[in-house]
């Protein structure tokens, strides 16, 4: 299989070696036990993504299968040969996607280790690439290294993206529409402004699908109610008395409305 990494201190390619990535100037990151490699370029005041709480609000939540209808969807959208979940969080659409058989092999990058630790325990098989720490603004991997990429609600970073699609790639995003979560918003705030939706127009990229996931649920505790509250980038910008709000009433049905977005790159 060839390597797809490139060295995120001098650019050439690396090479692996046992438990151990390579470039010919013999820079060299270890794989960990676990399974990741980590070549994250340190830059004081970037982000490290989501921290421990957040991941394991995202992890309890997502384990209790309320998101199971969009993932289904981004599984049936997502096709290619070689495939990059961008923003792969805990690994939960990444592991699901390699079932399909369209995919040959399938990497994921993330910024926080905690998410990628647990990615890549999920995610074992031999369809599945090294996962790594990473940014999406700044990729370890080589030019036209994928045939597709998918982003659910990570951000966007979409001149990597062009640069490591190859000619006719395909992005994939997961986006929340404008009632998404509403009653949560609306148990959480006075006041709720309702976005107003997106013109979905990327700069390089072709809009080919568009498709709708939209249905109710009620998460089955409290607790369940403030995970899924936790993975809204709202969370930390929200008082403490509020947050913690949702802990005290009764769990309520929720909506849920997401779009699946295929767009084609070609240069
Ligand atoms: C809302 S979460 C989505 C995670 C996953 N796709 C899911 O839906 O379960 C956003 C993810 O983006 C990651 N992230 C934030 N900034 C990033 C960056 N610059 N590069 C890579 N990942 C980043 C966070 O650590 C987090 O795991
Ligand atoms: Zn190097």
């Amino acid at each position: 299989m060839k390597e797809i990494f490139k060295c995120p201190v001098c650019g050439d390619v690396l090479t692996k070696n046992g438990n151990t990535l390579k470039c010919e100037k013999r820079h060299s990151y270890d794989i960990s036990s676990s399974g990741y490699v980590n070549l994250a370029m340190q830059q004081s005041g970037k982000t490290h993504g989501d921290d421990t709480f957040m991941v394991m609000a995202r992890r309890d939540f997502l384990s209790c299968g309320y998101y199971e209808p969009l993932r289904t969807a981004v599984c049936e959208t997502v096709s290619g040969e070689v495939v990059l979940d961008a923003g792969c969080g805990e690994g939960y659409y990444t592991n699901k996607i390699a079932e399909s058989e369209n995919v040959k092999r399938i990497y994921g990058i993330d910024i926080s280790k905690k998410a990628v630790t647990y990615a890549s325990k999920l995610c074992k098989g031999e369809k599945f690439g090294t996962f790594c720490v990473g940014s999406v603004y700044s990729m370890p991997y080589k030019d036209g290294a994928f045939d597709a990429i998918v982003n659910i609600f990570s951000p966007l970073a979409l001149d990597e993206y062009k640069r490591v699609l190859k000619n006719g790639g395909t992005l994939v995003l997961a986006v929340p529409n404008p009632d998404h979560l509403l009653e949560l918003k609306k148990a959480v705030y006075d006041d709720v402004h309702i976005k107003e939706e997106s013109d979905d127009i990327l700069d390089g990229f072709t809009l080919c699908e568009k498709k709708r996931v939209c249905y109710k649920f009620t998460p089955k505790t409290s607790k369940t109610t403030s995970d899924l509250f936790a993975m809204t980038p709202y969370y930390y910008t929200t008082p403490a008395e509020k947050r913690e709000k949702l802990l005290s009433i009764e769990p309520f049905e929720i909506t849920a409305d997401f779009s699946v977005i295929t767009y084609k790159y070609s240069t």
